[in-house]
């Protein structure tokens, strides 16, 4: 039990009580009882249901539907199209700001993508609607799709990721590379990758005047509620939005899609509520998705396996219509010293729905194809991975030059090192079989991802029964929100959890911002810290100023709060309970906010990171070609660690995303057609338990007083960065190939 120093209020806080307990999931019984009521499980009265007719063309115009016969077929209610859909307030192609998508709300009849909502049939069953959209057999115009990253001009984009410059050159990387003693150039390949969180998009939405009630997953409350006001032209007062359960979020639900859009529409169409499910192959299409990348990376070192130049190439792909791109070479800002460092981006416009976040949008593409290249100018260096990793283990912030707020990659590289067994690594390849002759190898990579802050409010209450609230609209999409920040809550009132109330995921809460970016634990505890420390520094003032009281004149010396009671500093004989300030004083309750956000100096005068350390091992059919990942073991520092539970899922859950990103999961797409071949669950591969036999994820302390108040870093994020390059750098390990196509194909394996 330790007390923290608050930033902004006097330490009378005490935390450690909940913060840091290896809690299980409190809506976890829910879940798994299937009581927990996701958005598509709620059914107000008189509810239809709605589904999307999609194009199965990728580029030009639909022609015709045929309406009346789905009008005709019985259940049917209406067939909302271009031509009967309700009037917006806003272009859904209005750019009101780089992160507003456009949208396809049947404004008119051009197509963009395959999968594109064309129509949208409600009826009084699924069955019907499913019906009624199968019967409007569009005819189309159809113009040659662009798919492939070579299909059109590229650019260079006007600024990459979250406004990042597309273009960094730090020193001559030319210039470096040609008097480097050791060199490299490799060109890899991520295919594109799709969403596929259990849950797919679901929304029911009821009207009632100008007034709008909902169900449906979002990662964004408040930008949601926003956009949908804008959209409409209501006020976001008017639109509740009920968001307690997430399937899954992963980016493809952080901003409101146009198919949620659609299902408001068609409710507004009909005067009557509707529900509207995306189907899994809808899903590959208007939600969002990682783009296609090809990287090529160029690295020099000097004899004994210094960087002396890393350049990072990364052409991308994004839609006809709109302006996001995937930030893949960033990746190399930030990991490895290297005086010089230039990364660049060029982008090219295909028939495709609009690539967004996708977890770890950036870091994901681009630490595959980063760890690789390390591993290939190690080797070229003859140096053992590690050797080389920790050679160049960068003090500062390369570029920038900053301190890190903190930084225990090497402990992360020590302890994952040491558990793994790499020291009995041999340096070349295809030197380890197993008792069945299988190729047997071992790689590493290194993972990192930045500690962001978005912007968040929680509002804390203490009553005069002695108990706590905290309200706030987080999100939990799955990673156990309801649990970590309930346990924060706890402490920030000094109260146990069974004495707090904790409100979350509606929209009347205060704005949590968003669950993205790694960036939701940090944000919305320090919100719900900071309101805590607000609303005891409250009651505080109440029991110092009042005669009656025991803490009464505590003065400078102050109180502390723990367990529900005040205590004197200078004398903790002398106490009080929450309950018999307030009761003394006549107050039912008092209440106080708070927000959570990034310290501005901080992020000024540090580079803010969370780090870590993958090792993986692999086996090979030296026939067949066939890869079985059989074990891995992550390391990982991500300041403090609100709930150790929680965090080892979440970690294991990257790096799972890890094994499917190097050896699973890809969209192919027919290049006659711009559609995709395999938007399924069978055909997009995914890894399941038989694909991850062994994998441990090591929490590494790490104490960071500068990040924010409660030193907390995310950990979404950060596992699936380090783990595909390590499963990749075992590939190689046990094959001796060097696969720089992703998912790695057994046929790579077998051909050469
Ligand atoms: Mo994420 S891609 O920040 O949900």
């Amino acid at each position: 039990m330790s007390e923290i120093t608050l930033s902004r209020d006097p330490a009378h806080i005490r935390h450690g009580s909940s913060i840091g307990q290896p809690l299980t999931r409190r809506d976890g019984v829910l879940k798994v009882t299937g009581e927990a009521r996701y958005a598509a499980d709620n059914h107000p009265p008189k509810m239809l249901f709605a589904v999307m007719a999609v194009s199965h063309i990728a580029r030009g115009r639909v022609v015709s539907l045929d309406v009346a016969a789905a009008k005709r077929h019985p259940g049917v209610v209406e067939v909302m199209t271009p031509q009967n859909r309700p009037a917006l307030a806003e272009d859904p192609d209005a750019k009101t700001n780089p992160f507003t998508f456009r949208m396809e709300l049947l404004q008119n009849d051009s197509v963009r993508y395959a999968n594109q909502a064309i129509a949208v049939v409600i009826a009084e069953t699924l069955e019907a609607a499913t019906e009624g959209a199968a019967l409007l057999s569009p005819r189309y115009e159809a113009e040659l799709a662009r798919s492939t990253l070579d299909a059109a001009e590229s650019y260079v984009p006007p600024a990459v990721g979250i406004g990042h410059p597309a273009v960094v050159a730090h020193g001559d990387a030319d210039d470096a590379l040609k008097h480097a003693a050791h060199s490299i150039e490799a060109t890899y390949e991520t295919p594109p990758q799709y969403h596929n969180p259990m849950e797919p998009h679901a929304i029911v939405a009821s009207w009632s005047g100008d007034a709008l009630s909902i169900d449906t997953p979002t990662q964004g409350l408040a930008m949601a509620q926003g956009r949908i006001a804008g959209l409409f032209g209501i006020s976001p007062e008017k639109i509740h939005i009920r968001s307690p359960f997430l399937g899954g979020g992963f980016g493809c639900k952080g901003l409101i899609s146009g198919p949620q859009i659609l299902g408001i529409l068609a409710a507004k169409l009909v005067g009557r509520p509707v529900k509207l499910v995306l189907r899994r192959d809808q899903m590959y299409g208007p939600v969002g998705h990682r783009s296609a990348t090809r990287q090529r990376l160029r690295m020099g070192a000097t004899a004994d396996g210094e960087l002396t130049a890393i350049d990072h190439h990364a052409k991308i792909t994004t839609s006809t219509f709109d302006d996001f791109y995937e930030p893949a070479a960033d990746a190399s800002h930030s990991l490895y010293a290297s005086p010089v460092i230039a990364t660049s981006h060029d982008a090219v416009r295909l028939d495709i729905g609009t690539p967004l976040f996708m977890r770890a949008p950036g870091e994901a593409t681009g630490s595959i194809a980063l760890e690789s290249a390390i591993d290939e100018i190690a080797e070229a260096c003859g140096i053992d991975p590690l050797d080389f990793r920790l050679k160049n283990y960068a003090e500062v912030e390369p570029i920038t030059g900053k301190p890190f707020s903190s930084k225990a990659l090497r402990e992360c590289y020590a302890k994952g090192a040491e558990k793994f067994g790499w020291s009995k690594r041999p340096q070349q390849p295809r030197r380890m079989r197993d008792e069945n002759g299988f190729l047997v190898g071992w790689g590493m990579g290194t993972a990192t991802f930045p500690a962001l802050m978005f912007a968040g409010q929680a509002r804390a209450v203490i009553r005069s029964n002695g108990s706590g609230v905290m309200e706030t609209g987080a999100h939990d999409m799955g990673q156990g929100a309801w649990t970590a920040l309930a346990q924060i809550a706890a402490d920030s009132l000094a109260l146990d959890l069974e004495h707090i109330e904790f409100k979350a995921g509606t929209s009347d809460l205060p704005d949590a911002g968003i669950a993205g970016g790694s960036a939701h634990t940090a944000t919305v505890g320090v919100a719900i810290h900071n309101a805590g420390a607000a609303v005891i520094g409250k009651l505080a003032e109440l029991a110092m100023g009042d005669q009656r009281s025991p803490l009464f004149g505590a003065g400078n010396a102050g109180v502390v709060a723990r367990d529900g009671r005040l205590f004197r500093r200078d004398d903790e004989a002398r106490s009080e309970s929450f309950g018999e300030i307030l009761a003394r004083a006549g107050v039912a309750e008092i209440e106080a906010r708070g927000d959570g956000a990034m310290d501005p100096a901080a992020q000024t005068n540090y580079a803010m990171r969370a780090h870590g350390a993958v090792f993986a091992e692999v086996k090979v059919d030296p026939d067949l070609g066939q890869i079985r990942v059989t074990r891995m073991v992550g390391a990982f520092a991500a300041g403090r660690i609100v709930n150790p539970h929680l965090v080892r899922s979440q970690y294991l859950g990257g790096m799972i995303w890890g094994v499917s990103f190097a050896l699973h999961e890809k969209a192919i797409v027919d290049h006659r057609s711009g559609r995709i071949m395999n938007a399924n669950l069978a055909e997009y591969h995914v890894p399941v338990n038989a694909d991850v036999p062994s994998m441990e994820a090591l929490l590494i302390e790490e104490h960071d007083p500068h990040v924010n108040p409660l030193g907390i870093k995310g950990v979404g994020e950060i596992a699936i960065t380090g783990s595909a390059g390590a499963v990749a750098n075992a590939v190689w390990h046990a094959t001796g190939i060097r696969v720089r196509r992703f998912p790695v194909a057994i046929e790579e394996l077998v051909t050469k």
